[in-house]
């Protein structure tokens, strides 16, 4: 059987959810973007949604620090070791599961085509949740785009330092360029106040509407919180940590807005494969 058949064949075996795949992103590092994934799953789960959070960033397994829990086994281990995906999945609570991709995981021109078949067949257990959020580095590389682009919308996380917005801004022509069909939302993070926040949103959509023709929706924002670092060094959620806190009620109102949000008609897992597959073949 073809992998697209095979992922469509287990889709309909496992209990379907409307899951909807969110990329948390930035141009600039250290903006936020870990912060703003783990409390929304959290948030999220704490509304019996079913949560699982793809920490994508290479560099350290951050989900799990935020979360006071660590995983054992990458994504990548599994792949490489054809160990049930599942066993790289963490519950940090009955709803909300965490799995790290593992550092190897850029390197996906390096999957064979097994590997890939491999992966897609033992993803299918992603069609359990209600959500997935992927976690990514800051900046975009080939690799992980091909993870970004599959998703049902980008977020693009910016705080209103210029820089943020210029690197921001260079994200949104990334996925211009190369996924036209990705909707990009924006959350600023750390605004002093929603003026603030509504400026720096609309600085973007500026650049985007004159150079790209190309519109970003607004997500919300969230207000710089002593609580956010406070909760960091604890290794607890901020929403856990201090649910009077500014930073998790107007966290409450981006969770809400997220009711509305569109799946696409293709799904995830099927547009990854194809993005897999086209790179694979390109690079040989
Ligand atoms: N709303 C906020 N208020 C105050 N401090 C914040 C807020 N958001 C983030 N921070 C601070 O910024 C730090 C970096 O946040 P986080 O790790 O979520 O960023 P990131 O975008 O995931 O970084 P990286 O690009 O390295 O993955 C936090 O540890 C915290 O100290
Ligand atoms: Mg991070």
């Amino acid at each position: 059987m073809m992998p697209e058949d095979q992922a469509r064949a287990l889709r309909s075996k496992v209990s379907v959810r409307q899951t909807k795949t969110i990329a948390i992103v930035s141009g600039k590092g250290g903006v936020g973007k870990t912060n703003v994934a783990v409390n929304l799953g959290v948030a999220l789960s704490l509304q019996a949604k079913k949560v699982l959070i793809i920490d994508l960033d290479i560099g350290m397994a951050n989900v799990g620090v935020l979360l006071g829990k660590s995983s054992k086994l990458s994504l990548m281990d599994c792949v490489k070791e054809r160990s049930p995906l599942s066993q790289a999945v963490v519950e940090a609570t009955p709803e909300l599961h965490f799995i790290h991709g593992g550092s190897g995981f850029t390197e996906l021109m390096d999957l064979t085509d097994h590997d890939v078949e491999f992966m897609m067949s033992e993803f299918r257990f992603f069609y359990e949740y209600d959500f997935v959020l992927l976690d990514l580095g800051a900046g975009a590389t080939h690799q992980t785009f091909d993870f970004i682009s599959s998703a049902d919308e980008a977020w693009l996380v910016v705080t209103p330092e210029p820089t943020s917005i210029m690197d921001g801004y260079a994200f949104v022509k990334l996925a211009h360029h190369h996924a036209n069909e990705l909707p990009v939302a924006v959350i600023v993070n750390r605004a002093t106040n929603g003026q603030e926040a509504l400026e720096t949103f609309d600085r973007l959509q500026q650049v985007s509407q004159n150079f790209l023709g190309k519109s970003l929706r607004f997500v919300g924002f969230l207000p710089d919180d002593p609580t956010v670092m406070k909760a960091v060094k604890a290794q607890r959620p901020f929403y856990l940590f201090d649910r009077t806190s500014d930073v998790s009620w107007r966290l409450d109102h981006i969770t809400t807005s997220l009711t509305g949000l569109q799946v696409q008609e293709q799904k995830f897992l099927d547009r990854l494969l194809n993005r897999l597959k086209k790179r694979h073949n390109r690079v040989r």
